[in-house]
């Protein structure tokens, strides 16, 4: 029996939909613990592909539990949304899926908010105001809403403040506030059977033998005191955040596995050091596909950066990285690896505590020799190309965390586990 987290070492949109998906065969409970429906999980079986925003990947799998925490955001509209699709395809989300009665529910006016507000180019979601109110002492929980009369007084109070901004902003007519209330108690009937104490329905669980997999959303450099601060997403998408968003304590944790792809990305504003703003970029766009799952917006591009994923490492203590998409760099004749930044003519080590400090580094490179051959589908370490090999090794040794698992496309049988390593033990 273990418990293990599978988080993002990047900024986010790293494969983990996919790598939850293939793992959590061997788990009773798949948990998220973070963020809301600005998350997208694409997993992809046969020639069917789902985009899971706030109910865990999991959840495809029958009898699984799958756990909305509650250090979530929960739109209902969304949540609803997600669930009858998945009704659609067979899935029992009625008996699988539980939401946790601390949550926080996310408004139409969060979203008003964000439109007002946004400067770091977000989701538009309304995630962050909603942690706002969260951390404000002012938000309403999963709890609240289920309590008509307590919800009422709730609604008032919230809705007033939310009414003062969105006057002062001229757009108070978008908000009809009665409107929303109804909508809302509605919601309430239908996910009620759902809402739970699900620190206590985990923490049971797990002592009854049962073991949890704690599934990331974003990724470590979007995290709120961790990452590239401001342009961050607003909840703790590091390991730390798998205890405070379930009520799991970290002595019930045994593992904990980064997912990066064999490049990097981003989306939205904020520095990213490695970032390709020519043809080749462009190249690693279109091959790896790399727009938005949720938004739509094409991703930034940009090489594979040591100093970032050694950072993720460190403060997540991983335990063994996922390497996804690598033959998404199948046709290049050479790949840049940047091994360290500088400033200057002095080598930085650390990682700044500003944006500005990280934007003003350059990152240094080094050249690997591609394989240029097709790495796509393969499922054994042997028989991927010799180049491809001394990548993942080179990763491997700079990072100081195994590369456990490689994945080389997007079907669950596209994926190299390496049974020697510490994930092959975790996982087969
Ligand atoms: P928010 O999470 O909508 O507040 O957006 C804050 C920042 O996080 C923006 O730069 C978003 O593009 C980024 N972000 C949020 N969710 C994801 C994700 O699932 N993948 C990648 N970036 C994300």
């Amino acid at each position: 029996m273990s418990n293990v987290i599978i988080l993002g070492a990047q900024w986010g949109d790293e494969g983990k939909g996919k790598i939850v998906d293939l793992f959590c065969g061997r788990f009773e409970f798949v948990a998220r613990y973070q963020g809301g429906h600005n998350a997208g999980h694409t997993v992809q079986i046969g020639d069917k592909k789902f985009i899971l925003k706030l109910i865990p990947s999991g959840i495809l799998h029958p009898g699984k539990r799958a756990v909305i925490g509650n250090g979530l955001v929960v739109d209902p509209a969304a949540l609803l949304n997600e669930m009858q699709s998945l009704t659609a395809v067979g899935v029992n989300v009625a008996a699988q899926l539980s939401i946790s009665n601390r949550a926080h529910v996310l408004f139409p006016f969060h979203r008003t908010m964000e439109h007002m507000l946004d400067a770091i180019g977000t989701t538009s979601r309304g995630i962050g105001p909603c942690y706002e109110d969260k951390a404000g002492r002012r938000g309403i929980r999963m709890a609240d809403l289920l309590d008509r009369e307590r919800f009422g007084a709730q609604f008032d109070a919230l809705a007033a403040d939310k009414g003062i901004v969105a006057r002062a902003f001229g757009v108070a007519d978008e908000l009809d506030l009665e409107r929303i209330r109804a909508e809302y108690e509605g919601f309430a009937e239908q996910i009620r059977p759902m809402v739970c104490d699900t620190a206590r329905l985990l923490n049971e669980a797990i002592r009854a033998g049962k073991s949890v997999m704690f599934e990331g959303a974003q990724g470590t450099m979007l995290d709120l005191d961790h990452g590239t601060f401001p342009f961050v997403t607003s909840s703790s998408a590091s390991a730390g955040g798998a205890c405070t968003g379930t009520g799991v304590a970290p002595t019930r944790i045994h593992a904990i596995v980064g997912v990066a792809k064999a490049y990097t990305t981003r989306v939205g504003g904020g520095p990213f050091p490695t970032e390709a703003l020519d043809a080749m970029g462009d190249q690693i766009r279109q091959r790896g596909h790399e727009f938005g799952s949720v938004t739509g917006r094409p991703r930034r591009c940009g090489w594979f950066d040591i100093p970032q994923v050694r950072y993720a490492a460190m403060l997540n203590g991983l335990d063994s990285l996922v390497i996804t998409k690598l033959d998404v760099l199948d046709q290049l004749e050479k790949i840049p690896v940047c091994t360290t930044y500088r400033s200057g003519r002095h080598e930085v080590t650390d990682m700044p505590a500003t944006a500005a400090g990280l934007e003003a580094l350059e990152p240094v490179y080094e050249c690997l020799p591609g394989w240029r051959t097709s790495t796509q589908g393969v499922s054994r370490y042997e028989e991927l190309p010799l180049q491809a090999r001394d990548y993942l090794a080179y990763l491997e040794n700079r990072t100081g965390v195994e590369v456990g698992c490689i994945s080389t496309g997007p079907e669950r049988n596209q994926t190299i586990v390496r049974r020697e390593s510490r994930f092959g033990k975790l996982f087969t």
